[in-house]
């Protein structure tokens, strides 16, 4: 019985063994992720007011991975005007966060990946079928023939102009379809101590010259501009200056010391009647300050854009050599599964980068942005890094700079073309 038993005991060890084996074999991802521990560090510049969707996001990763520390590095600033500067020296300095905010196109691929700097994420777009729901036009920007670079997240609009239903009711105006139909309010509305349009600092005004130049260039003309077959001084480059010149006529003097959120108060208490804005000031309007969409506040393509898209994408990559990968990689999981982005972008004021979006989620404005997406002209934003390197867009605020103080609009246009021949475009 003794050797039986011995036996026995031998036996119930082996199946102990292979149970545990079995075992371990089958508990692959969840219990990985949920072993996962150390630090994550995100790295962006939605701050303040543009926290909360990213804080949703977090709290998704937090439940997923409740061992990881994860540190949430904001830097300031609209656009990431700042943040790509602390960035910078980061990077250069070997010292890079797991993962950061990037714009799909050439501020992503002429920057860090052109430096290779970062790793490729083909792998992980074939491991989670992302090949198949995200746009295939958008996976041409955020990859090249030697990777793809970035994870999208969102899906914003820049064209568009933003307004108070009751105010203009109250003033007796219309929502603006071309700026001829702008300047013949805009007198009045000066009369009547209004400001036509709110402005704030230096790159909310290229955020404006990019609608402006879309009107007064026309979609096929603006995507020649970035290809290189369009001049920047043609008559055509030096007419969109012009343009830009006269509406800034109507705006606020004290433009460089507000923030496109005090641009986007100024339309809400009534002080501005308009303002052009991507539509992350819808995410203010209703997130922050709870306004309804259609009936708080209004919205229109800008000026003559109707019909067209202008398009910009937050995305998110892993740069070469960070200190908590794995952390990293299940970072980049929640951002782009259909869950982190039907959370994210209903709160921030975008659009899903995916195609398998779950509208129910998203309120009156967001639905409309949709609807438009799929039907219009999509074109690439220049202030939101799609369509030109960060050697363009960084001298471009330069030229902005003049121009603000030279209004000459032939002497920008031509310096554009400088600096375009310059950036390799
Ligand atoms: C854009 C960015 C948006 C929003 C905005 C204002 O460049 O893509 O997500 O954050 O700046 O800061």
């Amino acid at each position: 019985m003794k050797f039986l038993g011995g036996i026995m005991k031998k036996a119930l060890a082996k199946v102990l063994i292979v149970m545990v084996a079995a075992l371990m074999l089958s508990v692959p991802l969840t219990a990985q992720a949920k072993e996962l521990t150390g630090e994550l560090e995100i790295f962006s510049w939605w701050a303040g007011d543009e926290g909360p969707a990213l804080q949703a996001l977090i709290d998704i990763y937090k439940t997923q991975n409740p061992g990881v520390k994860v540190i949430n590095a904001r830097v300031t600033g609209g656009s990431g005007v700042n943040a790509r500067a602390v960035l910078k020296t980061r990077m250069l300095g070997g010292e890079p966060p797991e993962s950061f905010q990037v714009h799909a196109g050439q501020e992503l691929i002429g920057t860090w990946v052109k430096s290779d700097r970062m790793e490729d994420l083909t792998p992980l777009f074939t491991e989670m079928g992302w090949t198949e729901v995200f746009p295939e036009g958008l996976i041409k920007l955020i990859g090249t023939d030697k990777g793809i670079w970035s994870v999208p997240v969102t899906i914003h609009r820049s064209n568009v102009m933003w307004y108070i239903p009751a105010n203009l009711k109250k003033w007796g105006v219309e929502a603006p379809k071309t700026w001829d139909d702008f300047f013949a309010i805009a007198p009045k509305l000066k009369a009547a101590g209004v400001m036509p349009l709110s402005i704030a600092e230096n790159w909310t005004i290229n955020h404006l010259w990019e609608s402006v130049a879309l009107d007064s260039l026309g979609a096929d003309n603006w995507d020649a501009l970035w290809s290189g077959k369009l001049k920047f001084d043609s008559p055509e480059g030096i007419e969109a200056w012009a343009l830009l010149g006269k509406i800034l006529e109507y705006t606020n003097s004290d433009a460089s010391s507000l923030s496109w959120q005090q641009a986007t108060d100024m339309v809400i208490d009534g002080r501005a009647a308009f303002n052009v804005m991507g539509d992350w000031a819808a995410g203010y309007m209703f997130t922050t300050k709870k306004m309804a969409p259609g009936k708080d506040f209004g919205w229109i393509a800008s000026p003559g854009t109707g019909g067209d898209f202008m398009f910009l994408a937050d995305s998110f990559g892993l740069p070469k050599g960070v200190k908590n990968r794995d952390n990293a990689i299940a970072w980049l999981k929640v951002l782009g599964s259909k869950e982190g982005s039907d959370t994210f972008n209903p709160i921030k004021g975008s659009i899903s980068a995916r195609t398998d979006t779950d509208l129910s989620k998203y309120n009156d404005y967001l639905k409309s942005a949709a609807a438009d997406f799929g039907k219009d002209r999509v074109v690439g934003s220049l202030a939101h890094g799609v369509a030109a390197n960060e050697t363009f867009t960084g001298g471009f605020s330069s030229i902005m700079e003049m121009f603000l103080k030279s209004r000459n609009a032939e002497f920008a246009a031509k310096a554009c073309q400088q600096l375009a021949n310059k950036a390799g475009i």
